[in-house]
């Protein structure tokens, strides 16, 4: 007779590890995953600019305008209130008081709140410009100190559903569910079956589908792709958020230079010395991300420029010295020969956030039962055709914490002969040898695809050659997918090409530019 675990969450970001506490405090049986060495090497860990928390005086009708008004209007109003009303507080309930991030404090002692572009108040909680490595570091402590079990270097292929693995034809007949999913241990190459009561999808976002992005080399929409091929609803593909400002270095990959830089007085100009934002609009260098990443990518046209420069050193207005406020940035810069508190930053966009996902309600249940989705993976509806800075990480919180009491109220047992009827993995009978040259040249090849024909700028033109260029990379990967032992490279491979897919589709589609999803037809 087979087991299910009580609950199986697929990331161990923050929304991840949020879920994993809450139901394994409830008493639950929980199994997060992470297809990294390094558990805490996600998203989260990278996250600069920090986490909207609740400020004296600042009304959560302030924050719902905000939201909406980056958001192009585009947002589920019922989704944007309850962000506004109930995530704000857990950042002392749940990150501060329960897990125990630190975050960065002013002269007197009291809370640094920091602001961001398209916020009308400085709201936002902040550790130097490290803040996602201090909430990485405590969730991931807490989670191992109260019997979350994670299991790293695992990287889940493919959900379980009774439509579509039982051996038992009857479960064509039921509602759709989720009973686990099948995993990859990276290092063994096994294949092992994991069942579960319910399943939490919060793998992240999808950066890596193009040439230039802030994420890290995970981010490549694995858990997205993994549901939309198990039926579940994925919606807003269109809007993929580019950060307007990451380093550009020829030494150094792409790095994010946090719009906090911009919160705290840093002024954009372009290569002959000119302040442009106030041309573009009345918020200046403090407009939403979406119309400054636009200006940018306009003044580097008209000029022929690869950057414009990001000057902080003659405007910065914080009270801590720029090489302690912004640790992190100051000391990337000067690994490249770059000092921030003297010189100019070269900086230009890079794919940053995936503001689509897999549709969810106030819980985070997706359209298949037993399914959920938390964080980036998720598209709640918050986000609307453009994020606001710095509510990522609440989502992934907010959303997290109730998805696992949902789960704790909600889940029941599957009955054991549903579960014996899921048969294991089946190999390749003569499974080709991956050669990896050609997994990261196809990859290279979707990554430009996408940069040049799906990203900032879009024509119809441009999106059907996308579409063309990664139909026929589809047909000649899946194949290889199919004959090929497994590696996580592989995997990863099929999947950004399924998410590629559904990012050009979406943006075909939808013929009206707004927020980040911007065409010239
Ligand atoms: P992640 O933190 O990305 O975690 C994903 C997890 O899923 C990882 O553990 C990964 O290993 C795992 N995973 C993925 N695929 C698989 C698979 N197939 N099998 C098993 N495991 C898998 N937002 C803010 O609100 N404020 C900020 O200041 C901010 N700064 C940012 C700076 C940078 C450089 C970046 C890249 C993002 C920033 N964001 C910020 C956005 C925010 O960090 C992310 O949206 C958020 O952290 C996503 O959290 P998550 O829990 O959904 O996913
Ligand atoms: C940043 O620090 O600029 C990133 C903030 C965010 O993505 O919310």
């Amino acid at each position: 007779m087979r087991e299910a675990r009580d609950v199986l969450i697929l990331g161990t970001g923050i929304a991840g590890l949020s879920a994993a506490i809450v139901c394994r405090e409830a008493g639950l049986d929980v199994l997060a995953l992470s297809k990294a060495d390094s558990p805490d090497e996600t998203n989260t860990r990278y996250a600069q600019g920090g986490i909207i928390a609740r400020k004296e005086g600042d009304d959560a009708s302030a924050l719902e305008a905000d939201i909406q008004l980056a958001g192009c209007f585009y947002g589920k109003t019922e989704a944007i209130r309850r962000l506004a009303e109930e995530g704000p507080g857990l950042v002392f309930d749940f990150l501060m008081d329960k897990v125990g991030v630190t975050f960065s404090r002013d002269k007197s002692g009291g809370l640094d709140y920091t602001g961001e572009a398209a916020h009308s108040e400085r709201r936002i909680l902040h550790y130097e410009d490290r803040s996602g490595e201090a909430i990485q570091k405590a969730l991931s402590a807490y989670a191992l100190r109260i019997g979350v079990e994670i299991r790293p270097a695992t990287t889940a292929i493919d959900l379980i559903t009774n439509n579509h693995h039982s051996t038992d034809c009857q479960e064509l007949y039921q509602e759709r569910e989720v009973f686990g999913c099948f995993a990859l241990d990276n290092a063994s190459r096994r294949v092992d079956t994991i069942l579960a009561r319910c399943v939490v999808l919060a793998t992240g976002g999808l950066g890596n589908i193009y040439q230039y992005t802030t994420n890290p080399p995970e981010a490549t929409g694995d858990g997205i792709a993994m549901a939309h091929r198990a039926g579940a609803d994925v919606i807003n593909a269109e809007f993929v958020q580019f950060h307007p400002t990451t380093l550009y270095h020829k030494d150094i990959r792409r790095f994010l230079i946090s719009e906090s830089l911009r919160g705290e007085g840093a002024r954009l100009m372009n290569a002959s010395g000119e302040f442009f934002m106030d041309r573009y609009s009345e918020l200046g260098e403090l407009a939403p991300r979406d119309v400054v990443t636009r200006a940018i990518i306009e003044e580097m046209a008209r000029q022929g420029t690869s950057y414009v420069l990001l000057d902080l050193a003659n405007y910065y207005h914080g009270e801590q010295p720029i090489r302690e406020r912004f640790r992190g940035i100051w000391s990337t810069c000067m690994e490249g020969g770059l000092d921030i508190s003297r010189d100019p930053i070269p900086v230009t966009p890079a794919a940053h956030y995936f503001c689509g996902g897999v549709k969810v309600d106030e819980d985070g249940r997706s359209s298949i039962g037993r399914l959920y989705a938390v964080g980036e993976i998720s598209c709640t509806g918050v986000h609307g055709a453009n994020r606001l800075a710095s509510t990522s990480l609440l989502e992934g919180l907010l959303w997290g914490l109730r998805a696992a009491a949902r789960i704790v109220r909600d889940t029941v047992p599957i009955r054991s002969e549903r579960l014996d009827a899921v048969p294991d993995w089946k190999y390749p009978v003569a499974a080709e040898t991956v050669e990896l040259a050609l997994v990261y040249q196809d990859w290279n090849q979707i990554k430009m695809t996408m940069w040049n024909h799906a990203g900032i700028v879009r024509t119809r033109k441009g999106l059907e050659r996308a579409d063309a260029d990664l139909s026929y990379h589809a047909h000649r990967i899946r194949k290889f997918y199919k004959d090929a032992n497994l590696c996580r490279d592989l995997i990863e491979l099929r999947n950004g090409l399924d998410v590629a897919q559904l990012v050009v589709g979406a943006a075909l589609h939808n013929e009206h530019s707004i927020g980040c999803h911007y065409r010239t037809d």
